[in-house]
């Protein structure tokens, strides 16, 4: 089948088995977000046992950073802004930018009115901001999104202060663990995908895939040679939830891919059913294992200058 009504290059490519661009992609994070405007609440749903979502965790550990300037990059509908807000000290400010104009505006709206946060529409690779402008620069679910993050990392790096902070949290991607709840659906939801699109490119350009082990995320940021790699930290924490199947459903329902293709209906029942298959009491448990990165710009810029 042909996905010729998805309006999208992006799904148009990889639906159809050719591979995607990364102009295709943003066009299509533009044209999702508008469709589907409350798309990340997934993240704020699941919790750990002390209640604190992946947001919530990646708050904390910013707190302890201890610095004022904040800039979030992908900030989509602004979840995290509030609850960093909410940790940090009184006097902190936030800038929080993100390439999809859709999303900015929502979480425009929602925050409007808050002295403390500065919005602006931005690509994470090309920051409206002067050079070491912040203490610390946080990103959640976004990091597992780029091809290629050299630019990203590049740009955190100029923009952060001496010793300044960059701190993100990542999925650990639907590989990590095959016996999870989630990854048995996303499994499920792809199998039916490629069913009803045979030509289905599996390995579309989204994310580099080191992003998704403890040893990639060493490898990427040592490679970028921007970070003091003495100061890295890599946590982990698994946030879940119970919800009913058609709450998985629902959720399917506005995901990246499978919340955009004209025959969806499909997806969505074999995501439903396999939630009934997984649930005991009515229920299934929802865990989504997250990552949270730290590590520091050295305090001097490295010498760049090229010695003849
Ligand atoms: C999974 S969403 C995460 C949003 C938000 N950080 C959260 O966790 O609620 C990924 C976000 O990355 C944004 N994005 C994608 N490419 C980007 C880029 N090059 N620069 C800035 N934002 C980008 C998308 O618009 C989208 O809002």
């Amino acid at each position: 089948m042909q996905a010729s009504n998805s309006g999208s290059a992006f799904l148009d490519a990889i639906l159809n088995g050719r591979p995607n661009t990364e102009a295709a992609w943003l066009e299509y994070f533009e044209r999702f977000h508008a469709d589907f405007p409350t798309a990340n609440d997934l993240f704020t749903l699941l919790t750990t046992l002390d209640r604190q979502t992946s947001y919530g965790l990646l708050a904390s550990a910013a707190a302890k950073t201890g610095g004022d300037a904040i800039l979030e990059i992908a900030c989509g509908d602004g979840n995290l802004i509030d609850d960093l807000l909410a940790a940090c000290a009184p006097s902190a400010r936030g800038c929080a930018t993100d390439v999809c104009g859709a999303e900015i505006a929502i979480a425009n709206r929602r925050l409007e009115g808050d002295p403390r946060i500065a919005f602006a529409s931005a690509d994470a690779r090309a920051l409206p901001y002067d050079d070491e402008s912040f203490d610390l620069v946080i990103s959640h679910q976004f990091f597992n999104f780029m091809p290629d993050l050299g630019p990203v990392l590049r740009e955190a790096a100029r923009v952060l202060k001496p010793s300044g902070t960059l701190l993100f949290a990542v999925n650990r991607g639907w590989k990590a663990d095959r016996n999870s709840n989630w990854v048995r659906l996303y499994i499920a939801a792809r199998d039916a995908l490629r069913e009803q699109y045979p030509q289905y490119y599996e390995h579309a350009i989204v994310e580099d895939p080191r992003i998704y082990s403890a040893d990639g995320i060493t490898e990427i940021l040592t490679q970028s040679a921007l970070f003091d790699m003495r100061t890295l930290s890599i946590d982990s924490a698994t946030p879940r939830a119970l919800m009913t199947p058609d709450r998985v459903a629902a959720i399917y329902n506005r995901m990246y891919v499978f919340g955009s293709l004209p025959g969806k209906d499909a997806i969505l029942e074999a995501v439903l059913q396999r939630a009934v298959g997984l649930s005991q009491d009515g229920e299934v448990e929802i865990e989504i294992p997250f990552r949270i990165v730290g590590v520091k710009r050295p305090r001097r810029r490295p010498n760049l200058k090229i010695v003849k």
